[in-house]
């Protein structure tokens, strides 16, 4: 990809499911988007038996008709290679490539991706579909990207039928190059394990009690490596074919089953997809999720490819979002790194299970919905954002973030089966985005020394290289925050011994002699100075060597005890948090962190408005959400006079910001 974006533009559209309407309603389609300020569309994604209606026989005209009706109308296309779901007649031929799960049942087809991604046949009429798509389409002046599948894994994560025990095999011998590392690095013999040869090998599949954590966590990597081999093949044809045309799959951010890190690193681009429940009210985990889709691939924007106008179906009771929050939304995602806001989808369908879901146009089908309406004013708005477009975004902190750490530390078999990995990231997260301070995610091996704070949450797995590198970190005068049960195993799951959290003692200054993980109802609190502040979860019983306490438990038989520390390492510092205190404290901690490194937010703001940053070699942007249902009045910086991008209007001294509402400033950066 020659630059880092799509389009010049910010991407505007969503998916498009052409073949569930007659030809009458493209033409209306094609209209409706151009007076919505649509720009992008991604079609086809579903398309595999109505592009490939017989083994070998294709039928492209169709989408040859729709391609041709979006570009006259100045809607470029982001094609999806249609690999999604197979064709029934490939179910019928290949029945052994429905996916099987743990317990040994087998999936039927008529809902969708339903294949074991290890089907010896699959990929090959994946790529032979791929192939001749991308031949037909090659020259198309609509195509813009290349959409690769849809959400890999979303519904199929795993299988475990007797093609993926033979493939796992295989990985396993290329992993391990010999059964006697395997047995090592297996801890086989823990309860009799042992293998002799590769043959005796299967699946993590259900086993009595516990299976054997290394091989469980294995079968993580298998499985992330095998789906990904589909995607590697398709992009490998779509490079040879179209070299030039970007080519993206759409992740779906807090995903497990997914390496994200390492699938970035074969994308144009991250695009991704967000439903946070309207519910929740504040989209802090959506923040959360932007700022690590971000983060995949150093800081280059991204596209949000799928959220939905108002509603989805699949939730319990499916909660619309009230007027102005899906424009709120968007703004938030933009400020984070987003070039693009998309939707699922573009026409709500009539039939099926998902034609409850919202989408850009209503069952209604025409311009007169609230939702339509929003959804052109917004894509008019977004025009005079283009500027914005390739814009980065910089942070002072990051947070570390690893899949294998989160597949390792959520396996069973552990002193607290309840920790939720995304939920302690979260915790911290939070504090940071209340204060609105731009965070980055980054893996632990990655050079984190351009940051002046980095918090590892629950890092339980530390592999090769990592305690290295998070010692230069310190040492050379970085400020590490570490929680609860981290530095505690290697990649294998085998313990880090000599001492809790082995690979961390130096930098940290503690030793931690037990753990005493809590019943879910009960708790205990932290005295910091003359203030008491609740927590939960965990407690570590901590000897110090060489930290300074920062707080003390407050009851039990470890009353007294540290809960927090702080030692200097180096030039730096190591903090240390032994348990899960509620929001006030981490907050207080945060604080009292960021005024010592001196990071502060672009603006200081009430409760419940976001401020965030892009930055082009010229110019600052600083995009304002209000999420609240008041307006806000903000002081702006002394001296500074801002730009409203929306209405050219100049501000200084002061800004008001209605409530549900979004501003973004700009300002030429001093040089
Ligand atoms: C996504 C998927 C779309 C649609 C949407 C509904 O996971 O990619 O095809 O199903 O969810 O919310």
């Amino acid at each position: 990809m020659k630059s880092d974006s799509v389009l010049p533009s910010i991407c505007y559209g969503g998916d498009y499911n052409p073949e569930q309407w007659p030809e009458e309603v493209w033409h209306e389609d094609a209209q409706l988007m151009r007076k919505a300020g649509v720009n992008l569309i991604s079609v086809g994604i579903f398309g595999w038996s109505k592009l490939e209606p017989q083994e070998g026989k294709y039928d492209f005209g169709w989408l040859d008709t729709v391609m041709d009706i979006l570009y006259k109308h100045g809607v470029y296309v982001n094609l999806a290679t249609a690999t999604a779901t197979t064709p029934a007649w490939f179910v019928k031929k290949y029945p052994d490539s429905l996916p099987v799960d743990r317990n040994g049942v087998r999936s039927f087809n008529g809902s969708r991706q339903h294949y074991c991604p290890n089907h010896p046949h699959l990929l090959e009429h994946m790529k032979t579909l791929v192939r001749a798509l991308a031949e037909h389409f090659k020259e198309h002046p609509a195509l813009k990207m290349w959409h690769v599948n849809n959400e890999y894994a979303c519904h199929v994560s795993r299988c475990y039928c007797e093609n993926c025990a033979r493939s796992f095999r295989t990985w396993l011998q290329e992993r391990y190059q010999s059964i006697e590392r395997l047995n090592e690095c297996w801890g086989t013999n823990f309860w009799g394990q042992r293998y002799n040869d590769w043959e005796e090998i299967n699946p993590p599949r259900k086993t009595p009690t516990f299976v054997n954590p290394s091989q469980e966590l294995d079968y993580y990597r298998f499985m992330n490596d095998a789906i990904f081999k589909l995607f590697a093949a398709e992009k490998e044809i779509l490079r040879e074919i179209t070299p030039d045309v970007p080519l993206s799959t759409n992740f779906m951010s807090s995903f497990k089953p997914l390496d994200y890190f390492s699938w970035a690193q074969e994308v144009d681009i991250v695009t991704w997809d967000s439903y946070p429940d309207p519910r929740e009210g504040l989209p802090i985990n959506h923040a959360m999720m932007s700022d690590l889709m971000r983060s995949l691939r150093g800081g280059q924007p991204f596209l949000l490819m799928e959220q939905v106008t108002s509603h989805v179906n699949w939730r319990d009771i499916n909660v619309p979002k009230p007027p102005g929050v899906m424009r709120l939304w968007s703004y938030s995602t933009i400020g984070r790194g987003a070039d693009g806001i998309m939707f699922f989808q573009w026409r709500q369908s009539r039939a099926g299970a998902e034609k409850f879901h919202g989408a850009m146009v209503s069952h209604s089908g025409d311009d007169q919905s609230r939702v339509y309406r929003e959804v052109k004013e917004l894509g008019h708005e977004l025009q005079k954002l283009d500027e914005l477009v390739g814009s980065r975004v910089k942070s002072e902190v990051a947070i570390l973030f690893d899949w294998e750490n989160w597949w390792a530390v959520e396996l069973d078999s552990k002193p607290h089966n309840k920790l939720n990995y995304i939920s302690i990231v979260e915790d911290y997260y939070r504090e940071l985005y209340k204060r609105n301070i731009r965070v980055d995610f980054a893996r632990p091996q990655d050079d984190v020394s351009a940051y002046k704070v980095v918090i590892a949450p629950l890092l339980y797995m530390m592999k090769e290289g990592e305690e290295e590198n998070l010692k230069r970190y310190v040492r050379d005068g970085g400020t590490l925050l570490v929680s609860f049960f981290s530095g505690i195993v290697n990649e294998n799951d085998h313990v880090h011994l000599g001492g809790y959290p082995a690979p961390l003692r130096d930098i940290l200054g503690i030793c931690v002699e037990e753990w005493v993980p809590f019943a879910e109802e009960q708790s205990n609190f932290l005295q910091d100075g003359g203030e008491t502040y609740r927590c939960t979860t965990w407690a570590d019983i901590i000897r110090l060597e060489g930290a300074e306490p920062l707080a003390l438990f407050g009851e039990e038989w470890y009353v007294g005890s540290p809960a927090v520390t702080v030692h200097r390492f180096g030039k730096g510092k190591g903090i240390y948090v032994g348990t899960r205190p509620e929001s006030r404290y981490l907050g207080r901690l945060m604080e009292s962190i960021l005024k010592e490194r001196d990071i502060t937010p672009a603006l200081q703001v009430p409760a419940k408005v976001e401020v965030t940053e892009r930055y082009t070699d010229k110019e600052r942007y600083v995009v304002i959400v209000n999420h609240n249902a008041h307006p806000v009045r903000i002081t702006l910086p002394a001296d500074e006079t801002f730009l409203n991008v929306f209405n050219g209007k100049k501000h200084d001294k002061e800004l008001t910001v209605k409530g549900i509402d979004a501003v973004v400033l700009k300002k030429r950066r001093r040089t």
